[in-house]
């Protein structure tokens, strides 16, 4: 088997916590099948806040007027076949670093593309958060056109008891196992519910907003995404009765924005 590159986008400000679950997780990753981990510190990427303008959405991420190392970090993304999304839990949520990376990769939750890739949730917290920021990035990967492959929520509090201790190790364990199943299997998983009616949620909207936000408009419409008969995003198969009830979802979501750019269109800013 191929060696699986695996790209951590680590969140943590320091090598505490949730680079020694990474490491855990590689070490028995590397029991399985061949992997070679990449660590991406977000601390010491060139990587700005968010200045607001929209104009990734509108207009495409080209024009950010921030001239950083996005393109690079989404280049390294491509080019791995997993992601692992790693963050300490920081006031109940992901970390400053983590969310300034997320706010900046926005326009990918309009125009997702990394179907085919793997993404591994892995967070740590003193005590508690970990089941919300699991649930956080779990929706973020999705929607960016990850398959979820696994996730865990270590729980380390200071010092860290040592019926903690073992099981952190079993639930890094179980979840690496999940994870290396997930590598091994190749071709398309067909999607659930969820990413059906995001898809079509989203195709409602984008399909009428030609004007308003081009950028995902002609992305949208040169992925033939917009086009009668696609169903999802990939060409796999979709549960039918998915498929019913994203069509409903999309009626609705483009119902809802020609009403809204029609009757009340308001200012671009
Ligand atoms: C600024 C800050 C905020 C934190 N907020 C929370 C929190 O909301 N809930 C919690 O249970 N632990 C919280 N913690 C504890 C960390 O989540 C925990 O120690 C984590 O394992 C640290 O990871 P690290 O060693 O990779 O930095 C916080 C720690 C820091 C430094």
């Amino acid at each position: 088997m191929d060696t699986k590159k695996i790209l951590v986008i680590m969140g943590s400000p320091r090598k505490g916590n949730t680079y020694r679950a990474c490491e855990e997780l590689r070490g028995m990753l590397e029991k399985e099948l061949p992997v070679a981990f990449e660590y991406l510190w977000l601390k010491d990427a060139d990587l700005a806040p968010c200045k607001g303008c929209l104009s990734c959405f509108t207009r495409g991420e080209e024009t950010c007027p921030n001239h950083d190392d996005a393109p690079a970090i989404e280049k390294k993304m491509h080019e791995a076949d997993a992601v692992v999304f790693a963050t300490p839990v920081y006031g109940m949520n992901v970390t400053g670093q983590m969310k300034i990376f997320i706010d900046r990769f926005c326009y990918t939750f309009h125009r997702p593309r990394f179907f085919g890739k793997k993404a591994f949730l892995l967070t740590t917290t003193g005590a508690l958060g970990h089941g919300d920021v699991l649930k956080y990035l779990d929706m973020v990967a999705r929607i960016w056109g990850f398959g979820i492959a696994g996730k865990t929520g270590i729980v380390t509090p200071v010092p860290t008891p040592r019926h903690l201790i073992g099981k952190n190790k079993m639930a890094i364990a179980r979840a690496a196992a999940e994870f290396a199943a997930s590598l091994r299997r190749t071709g398309p998983e067909s999607p659930g519910l969820y990413d059906v009616i995001v898809f079509h949620g989203q195709r409602g909207a984008f399909s009428q907003l030609e004007k308003v936000s081009p950028a995902d408009y002609r992305y949208w419409k040169e992925k033939g995404w917009l086009e009668r008969g696609t169903k999802y995003f990939t060409n796999v198969p979709v549960n039918p009765v998915y498929h019913a009830i994203g069509t409903v979802v999309e009626w609705i979501a483009a119902w809802q924005v020609k009403k809204d750019l029609l009757v009340d269109p308001g200012e671009i800013s």
